[in-house]
């Protein structure tokens, strides 16, 4: 079947190259299923979208050995535990060296799914089916997996790339609203990280992205894609650029562990941790202050949260970011940037300037 809607990029790694497809109804018309060279396969997805979703997806899969495990929905699931589970799964399947982990859902089960993939028997193949805004235009691409522990987020993980990402953006019409704006700080990220332009182009379409125009939509998804698809082609395992990417995600990254995963998204904390970085920013006297408003003025009309949660501890955060990957021999090493568009690697960030930007930003929060 013909799909007149359909974008196509690909993630150009040689051998491990794979295509991302875009477009409405792709679970039930791309030809994702012909990726699946072996008989055996596990499916991971979770409570929230099975129940719309796994019917299309075993439909594509008769005549396969099909194992599904299905999970309560919400980042605390992205765990060890989870990623027992499911080996067990593969072990019970006895599944072979060309089964394939299918990862129906958003970041939290594709990060498990793609982390699962690459520890059975060294590696195995898996296919993305993201049904989340921000699993589209982020988490499914790049092969990064992982699974959370108490101490800090995706703590234990590896790279392994997808056999492809299927972005069915029908799947979005039942994400709920919060979801949604959360996936959409990923997108301004583009924006912020290196594309004024793309920037600029949010601002003019930010009540279209929040009403769900389907084009608005699918070209944010595309343009979203192809920067992540060309940093991860040039920085497949973050030796340089690749970090960029993780603008806002220290303070984030934080922000969540302190939360326990509970209270904050992952795409709201990363909201904030932008605007943190671009103040820290301003306060080093790297970039201009107005350009920290400008982002905070998109991610509010976004409806994104761009504050400190109440009652955040300034000193809890800092020894949480200092348990970040980025960090080499016990430095802060952030992302930071000289204005928007514009993002970069500070190797060595004095943690004194970094708390007395929490606190400021804790104190303007009591007080505002
Ligand atoms: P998620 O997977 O928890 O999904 C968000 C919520 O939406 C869940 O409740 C889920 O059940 C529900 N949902 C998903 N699709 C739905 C649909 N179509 N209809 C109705 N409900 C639906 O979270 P997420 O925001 O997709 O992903 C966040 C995770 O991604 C975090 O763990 C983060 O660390 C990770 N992440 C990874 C990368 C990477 O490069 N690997 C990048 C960014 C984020
Ligand atoms: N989301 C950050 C990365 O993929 O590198």
């Amino acid at each position: 079947m013909t799909n007149p809607g359909l974008r196509q990029l690909r993630v150009e790694l040689g051998a491990r190259a794979y295509p991302i497809l875009i477009g409405g109804g792709l679970l039930q018309t791309a030809t994702w299923p012909e990726l699946i060279r072996g008989r055996h396969v596990l499916i991971l997805s979770d409570e929230n979208v099975a129940p719309h979703y796994l019917p299309l997806v075993l439909d594509r899969l008769q005549g396969k050995t099909v194992v599904t495990r299905i999970l309560p929905p919400g980042e605390p699931e992205k765990n060890l535990g989870r990623f027992a589970q499911a080996i067990d799964d593969l072990a019970t399947l006895k599944a072979s060296r060309d089964a394939t982990v299918v990862a129906l859902g958003g970041g939290v089960v594709g990060d498990l799914s793609g982390f699962v993939a690459a520890c059975w028997m060294r590696g195995i193949a898996f296919i993305q089916l993201p049904t989340t805004l921000l699993a589209m235009v982020d988490s499914s691409v790049g092969g990064k997996t992982a699974v959370d522990l108490p101490q800090g987020k995706n703590l234990v993980g590896a790279f392994h790339q997808p056999a492809a990402v299927i972005a069915d953006t029908q799947t979005l019409s039942t994400l709920p609203d919060r979801e949604l704006r959360a996936g959409l700080a990923e997108v301004v990220k583009y924006g912020a990280l290196g594309d004024e332009t793309f920037f600029a182009w949010l601002e003019a379409h930010a009540d279209a992205l929040l009403a769900r125009d389907p084009a608005v939509l699918a070209e944010a998804i595309e343009r979203s894609c192809q920067h992540k698809a060309a940093i991860v082609a040039r920085d497949e395992t973050e030796q340089g650029d690749r970090a960029l990417l993780n603008l806002g995600h220290t303070f984030g990254h934080a922000l969540e562990t302190a939360d326990a995963y509970g209270r904050l998204l992952h795409g709201e904390s990363v909201a904030i941790g932008m605007v943190l970085a671009a103040r820290l920013s301003a306060e080093l006297d790297m970039a201009p202050a107005s350009d920290t408003e400008r982002l905070a003025t998109l991610l509010a009309r976004l409806n994104l949260p761009v504050d400190l949660p109440a009652g955040a501890n300034p000193g809890q955060l800092l020894d949480l970011m200092r348990l970040d990957k980025k960090n080499l021999s016990g430095r802060l090493r952030l992302i930071l940037w000289r204005g928007l568009g514009q993002a970069c690697i500070v190797p060595d960030v004095d943690e004194d300037r970094v708390h007395a930007c929490l606190a400021n930003a804790a104190m303007e929060r009591a007080s505002g």
